[in-house]
């Protein structure tokens, strides 16, 4: 049985959602825990004027990574921002760098989402499914790929009193929702 730094060694992980509070811890105790992750591509949209690049380095200097930058100075080497905004047409990834993510991610996690409840339907459709949809659709094309990992929500279903773990048909079919909208 392979524990689980022992599974990253020479991994190559893909993150959506690094800048946000689920995505930002994720990618801190996997560089922290897991030193022999080999590398960490970060899907990341420019934001008031700053680049995937310049948000990333901003981040990384923050409270949250300093024991890391203590324990492994050369950590940031590992962190690959790419230029992605999840609800354009083909993520925004360019023709390169969808190419070097076909070619080296073994393990994705999608963790970006619009988590207001009172967002827009259509806004939260976009980001919510169909995002999550050319996600998996990226994720076919991976040579490599592993795992994919959707980091979701337990705030599902509450109109029941009893939720189990089970994954219940939706009220409507999603096709028919997204048409709608
Ligand atoms: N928070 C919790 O305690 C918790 C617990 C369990 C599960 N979850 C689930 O984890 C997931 C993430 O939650 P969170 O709390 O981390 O949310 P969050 O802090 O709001 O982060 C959302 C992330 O998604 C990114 N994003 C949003 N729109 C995007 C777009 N168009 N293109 C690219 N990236 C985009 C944001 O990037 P920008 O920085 O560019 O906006 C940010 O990195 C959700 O599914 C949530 O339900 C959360």
């Amino acid at each position: 049985m392979v524990n689980i730094p022992e599974y990253y060694v020479g991994k190559t992980v893909l993150i959506t959602g690094a800048t946000g509070f689920m995505g930002k811890v994720l990618l801190e105790k996997l560089l922290r825990s897991c030193p022999g992750v080999k590398s960490v591509y970060v899907m990341v949209r420019s934001k008031a004027g700053q680049s995937p690049q310049a948000r990333i380095a901003d981040m990384i200097n923050c409270k949250l990574f300093e024991r890391l930058q203590d324990e492994q100075p050369g950590f940031a080497e590992k962190i690959v921002a790419v230029n992605s905004d999840l609800t354009q047409p083909e993520l925004d990834l360019s023709k390169g760098d969808q190419s070097i993510l076909v070619e080296n991610i073994n393990i994705v996690f999608h963790c970006a989402a619009t988590i207001r409840f009172n967002e827009p339907l259509k806004d939260a459709m976009q980001l919510n499914v169909l995002a999550t949809q050319k996600m998996v659709a990226l994720a076919h094309r991976m040579k490599h790929l592993e795992i994919f990992i959707h980091i979701s929500t337990a705030y599902a279903n509450c109109d029941r009193e009893l939720i189990e773990e089970i994954v219940y048909p939706p009220p409507v079919d999603y096709r028919r929702l997204i048409d709608t909208l």
